[in-house]
């Protein structure tokens, strides 16, 4: 159980919590929507249900709205359902009296009334099966229960966030998850964009990282260079902010940022695919426009490197002007040249057989 204290500022809001964590907004036109709805709905006590891929915050978000909210300094208790089974997800979600089945020898409440006068985050609501959905849709109606072998019925007040990964409207069309459940849980719905749809917030959530991994390992590492941020930018992020501070942090530790682009460089050369919508209308030309540069990209950087990024070559190789590569060579985000130590380390990936793109 956390208890964080109340916000600091409205930018970046501080989360009293071990390790230190900010939530940074950033200045996405995405993220700003997000907060203005959140700000206004915080004080509320009305559910609010989390989407988005692994790693885009939702469990920051779940303890920033918690801050926000009418109780910030009441418990917030989080519930990871993925990694509880069913029926003892339900003994830690209600508690059990004392003799509910052998070995329980005192009573125990459950989280629920742990989290009275805070919030509940039931994190990877999905996973919850559909005998237990009956009980938590029961709760969620009018804040009733009664322990597992109790009689009684127990009333709590708290508020409920939940957050999945998934896309609920899939799992309902699959039998999954109950759909009266989900209009109780989906009262205000926050959809986190995955990263690669946030590269205006990627300086400011590299600055943070660099800041607090700075501060944790005790290292006064520089600011990143401007080639690596650019590199940042064009990433695809399948990892979303995760894998960004996870960088960040490598980046401080080894003091070094060649190892970290050349890995960048290596990753995009082989796994670019279309990068398709999880639910709703897909844009054909705006995809496809994508994918023709995503794929030009690739394209250049394989070319690069066979050449050992002698760009006259590359261009000749590639029959485009000496100029027009350059310029798309900063189109791309890519580095206007290559140290040793990146070719070094892009070398040594190569030689593991990790599938190196040969355009020739
Ligand atoms: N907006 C943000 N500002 C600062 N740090 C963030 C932000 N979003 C995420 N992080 C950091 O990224 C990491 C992942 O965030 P979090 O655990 O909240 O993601 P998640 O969506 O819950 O992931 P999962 O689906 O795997 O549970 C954490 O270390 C968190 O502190
Ligand atoms: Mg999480």
């Amino acid at each position: 159980m956390d208890s964080p204290n109340a916000p600091n500022s409205s930018s970046a809001v501080g989360l009293d919590s071990f390790p230190p964590q900010q939530l940074i907004f950033g200045r996405s036109p995405a993220m700003q929507i997000i907060r203005h709805k959140i700000d206004s709905v915080a004080p509320t006590n009305v559910p609010v249900l989390i989407q988005g891929d692994n790693g885009t915050g939702k469990g920051i978000l779940a303890r920033y709205v918690h801050l926000r909210s009418a109780t910030p300094s009441g418990p917030f208790v989080k519930v990871n359902c993925a990694a509880i089974p069913g029926t003892l997800l339900e003994m830690e979600l209600f508690g059990y009296e004392k003799g509910a089945f052998t070995g329980a020898h005192s009573p125990k409440p459950g989280r629920a009334e742990v989290a009275s006068g805070g919030t509940l985050f039931l994190d990877g609501i999905d996973e919850i099966g559909l005998g237990l959905q009956a009980k938590l849709l029961q709760f969620l109606q009018d804040r009733q229960f009664s322990r597992l072998g109790g009689t009684e019925d127990i009333t709590v007040q708290t508020r409920i966030i939940c957050a999945t990964h998934r896309p609920l409207e899939r799992e309902i069309a699959a039998g999954r998850f109950r759909q009266d459940l989900y209009y109780r849980i989906n009262v205000v719905n926050v959809n986190l964009p995955p990263l690669r749809a946030r590269s205006e917030d990627i300086a400011d959530l590299t600055a943070y990282f660099l800041e607090l991994h700075r501060e944790r390992h005790n290292c006064m590492a520089r600011t990143l260079s401007a080639p690596l941020l650019r590199l940042l930018q064009k990433h695809a992020w399948p990892g979303n902010i995760r894998e960004l501070e996870n960088l960040v942090e490598r980046c401080v530790i080894l003091r070094s940022e060649d190892a970290v682009s050349a890995e960048l460089l290596h990753w995009d050369r082989t796994h670019l695919t279309p990068d398709l919508p999880a639910h709703g209308p897909i844009h054909l030309k705006k995809v496809t426009r994508q994918a023709v540069h995503d794929l030009e990209r690739k394209i250049i950087l394989s070319v690069l490197e066979a050449n050992r990024w002698n760009r006259k070559r590359a261009a000749s190789e590639l029959k485009i002007s000496y100029r027009a590569l350059l310029y798309k060579i900063r189109q791309a985000g890519l580095p206007g040249k290559r140290s040793p130590k990146v070719a070094h380390a892009a070398k040594a990936i190569t030689a593991t057989g990790t599938a190196a793109l040969t355009v020739k």
